[in-house]
């Protein structure tokens, strides 16, 4: 099959969070399935200054924006044996600081940054036509409604299949209403059973409307966004849409994310070598300024700094937790409040606590390699990849029962040694640290400790497992 994916960021080449890891992979993945597959991304930034050996590919693209027509140059390059990387380029637009706003405030021209880009993809799928539009997160959710809506348009993919993933309904390209004419939409698509919500326009909402199958990054995500607790207003359509809606949990890429193989950290080991990530930690420790506290386990967390990801709850109990015998490491960037707050607790803990505001790759996967327990204790986790990560890297999971975190990680039970990792239900500091203490109760026990760890790493999150499930829902859309 021919399959487009349609997404605003990708490995290597502009990232944010998980939707980047996940396209850079599951292109890949798809492709050694025997797919012809085309990646379309705006060429941001960091693609322009990167080191990608981009091709101007001769083709430029015109598309209409409100009453103006803007134009894109379209770049490529080559991933894998042979996936097509198509870069929209319209500097006014992509060549930016940051994806889609600064620390502080969105882009105020977020909703002409991706029509633009969503009608730049269809072009360039006009001229060069799939069986598949697959479409990811807000970002890419127009390409699914023009395509649907604007056919005489797009008369070359007009009879393509659309699929649509939500990575995280949070992010929905919320825009005032002023900003419909930019769409060039018929104004019967403002309306409730369409872009329509609340006197906003809605990107996501459309393509949930319209897109012939949905599908979202775990199974337990999947029932979730059906609840009005999850659904942040669009539960009503999921629950409309129950039957084209399929989770399908993602995978990791083994080649960026292996401790045997990594070349971004201090030591390698394997499931027989566990013992090597010892040297791991100490390089770790030295790194960021831990104490060698010898045997004292380094608890970590790697995220984005928002209420998503559970940081209420650390900071509910974080004192507490400092009175056992642990230090604590986190790299992260996000909201203010809690670069503030993290900061702070560094400084109240020197030798304990060490604390990173940014995004450093390498780092990361010191950390995932170094730190003995692995915290993520979200409020809503669409499928989260840190937790896998840090199971593939014998770093022990401590997670809260929802989304893709219960999907991936399995409670430890003492009496059958069976488990993961540690899991917890309810959304509160005392669940959470109740939890930690079972966790550095096994640590202490060697033989127990080695059995989780190995346990854990043995877990199989292959890609070519969630591959083969994206194909044969594009095969069922083709039949
Ligand atoms: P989300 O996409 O919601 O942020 P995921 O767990 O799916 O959560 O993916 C987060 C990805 O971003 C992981 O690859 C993680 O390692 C990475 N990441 C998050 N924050 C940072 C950071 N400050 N530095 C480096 N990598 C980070
Ligand atoms: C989103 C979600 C995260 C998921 C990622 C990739 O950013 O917050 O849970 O892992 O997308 O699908």
């Amino acid at each position: 099959m021919k399959i487009a994916l349609i997404a605003s960021e990708a490995n290597p080449f502009a990232k944010t969070g998980g939707l980047a890891d996940v396209l850079g992979a599951l292109s890949l993945a798809l492709e050694r399935l025997g797919h012809e597959i085309a990646l379309i991304l705006p060429a941001h930034r960091s693609v322009l200054r990167g080191d990608y050996a981009l091709q101007d590919s001769g083709m430029t693209v015109t598309v209409p924006v409100s009453e103006r027509q803007e134009t894109a140059t379209i770049l490529t390059t080559t991933i894998g044996n042979d996936v097509t990387v198509y870069f929209i380029r319209a500097d006014k637009y992509f060549d930016r600081e940051f994806l889609y706003g600064t620390p502080t405030a969105d882009y105020s021209d977020n909703a002409e940054r991706f029509v633009f880009f969503c009608r730049a993809a269809l072009e360039i799928l006009n001229a060069n036509p799939v069986d598949i539009v697959h479409g990811h997160d807000w970002q890419a959710a127009l390409a699914i409604v023009y395509l649907k809506t604007q056919a005489d348009r797009y008369r070359a993919i007009a009879g393509a299949k659309t699929v649509f993933t939500i990575h995280n309904l949070a992010f929905q390209g919320l825009f005032d209403q002023r900003d419909w004419h930019l769409l060039n939409l018929d104004s019967e698509f403002y309306r409730p059973q369409y872009l329509e919500f609340y006197n906003h326009i809605n990107f996501l909402k459309g393509a949930l409307v319209l897109a012939d199958k949905i599908t979202t990054v775990s199974l337990s995500y999947a029932q979730e966004v059906m609840t009005p607790e999850q659904g942040f207003g669009l539960d009503g359509i999921m629950r409309q849409r129950a039957r084209d809606l399929v989770g399908i949990l993602n995978g990791i890429d083994d080649n960026q994310w292996n401790p045997w193989t990594d070349p971004q950290i201090s030591h390698r080991y394997g499931e027989h070598s566990v013992a090597i990530k010892v040297s791991c930690k100490n390089s770790l420790r030295q790194q960021v300024g831990l104490a060698d506290h010898g045997e004292t386990p380094i608890v970590a967390m790697i995220s984005r700094l928002t209420s998503q990801k559970g940081f209420d709850l650390v900071e509910q109990c974080f004192d507490q937790l400092l009175q056992r015998d642990v230090q604590f490491m986190l790299l992260g960037s996000g909201e203010p409040r809690y670069e503030q707050y993290f900061r702070a607790a560094s400084a109240r803990y020197p030798g304990r606590v060490a604390v990173r505001i940014g995004f450093d790759e390498q780092l990361a996967h010191q950390i995932e390699a170094g730190a003995d327990l692995f915290l993520m204790p979200s409020l809503f986790e669409p499928c989260g990849l840190n937790q896998m990560y840090s199971l593939k890297y014998g770093t022990v999971p401590i997670v809260r029962a929802v989304g893709g975190l219960k999907d991936s990680v399995q409670d430890y039970d003492p009496a059958n040694r069976s488990g993961t990792g540690l899991v917890f239900t309810d959304y509160d500091a005392n669940s959470m640290l109740a939890a930690i203490d079972r966790g550095l109760a096994v640590y202490r026990n060697q033989a127990d400790w080695t059995g989780l760890r190995r346990r854990a790493m043995a877990m199989d999150f292959s890609w070519e497992r969630s591959a083969r499930l994206y194909s044969d829902l594009y095969r069922g859309l083709l039949a």
